[in-house]
């Protein structure tokens, strides 16, 4: 298999146009990108550091930064979006398979300056089609019930509400195409 910088398969990044008209590059992290990581982090806002982590946080420690990067790519992904034509990281997205449920929980961040533009639309569409692609049924998602621009970016994609307590709502989307491909019955059995 192909592989950019040894760990990550080639062949997955893209280029899109937000429906606000920015340019951009969304592909899967690499080894070396522990530096863009960190400044990213560093850069956020404590309020969208504690929508992302449902918990008050200053930083990522590095070890996290560094299991954010050593990714199993058949069962997890983390996908940078870069403005086109620089190298800087202004929203991820992330998810995590549970092998059990062939459901993924999904988490996504954008730069607090580049939010309502329409990239945490884009991350979600891409981390979408790659898990489709690697016949993932569907994802989760931990969200904060007031985070109203999480859930309202989730509703819209698709995901309902399943359950909830006092802080925060878990949702749910399947991909109705993966569930019917896998329940279809074989033909002329006899
Ligand atoms: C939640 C988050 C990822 C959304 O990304 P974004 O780039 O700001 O969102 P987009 O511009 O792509 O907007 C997509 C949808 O989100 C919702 N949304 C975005 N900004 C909004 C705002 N200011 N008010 C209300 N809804 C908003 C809308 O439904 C919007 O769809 P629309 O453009 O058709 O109205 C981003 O705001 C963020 O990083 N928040 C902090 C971290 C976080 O909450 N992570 C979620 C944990 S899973």
């Amino acid at each position: 298999m192909d592989v950019i910088g040894g760990d990550v398969p080639a062949g997955l990044e893209v280029v899109r146009t937000t429906s606000s008209g920015l340019g951009l590059v969304l592909r899967p992290a690499r080894s070396d990108d522990l530096p863009r990581l960190k400044e990213f982090f560093g850069s956020l806002s404590d309020q969208s550091m504690y929508q992302r982590f449902s918990s008050a946080r200053r930083e990522v420690p590095e070890q996290r930064l560094q299991q954010f990067l050593s990714v199993d790519c058949s069962r997890n992904m983390l996908i940078l979006a870069e403005i086109k034509g620089k190298e800087e990281v202004v929203g991820l997205g992330q998810y995590s398979l549970n092998p059990e449920t062939h459901l993924a929980e999904v988490a996504l961040v954008v730069r607090d300056d580049y939010q309502s533009r329409g990239v945490g639309r884009e991350i979600h569409r891409r981390l979408t089609e790659i898990a489709r692609g690697k016949g993932v049924l569907g994802f989760t998602a931990e969200v904060l019930q007031s985070n109203y621009k999480a859930l309202s970016l989730l509703q819209e994609m698709g995901f309902e509400s399943v359950s909830r307590d006092d802080e925060s709502c878990e949702m749910r989307q399947i991909f109705e195409e993966e569930v019917a491909r896998r329940t279809e019955l074989p033909q002329n059995t006899p």
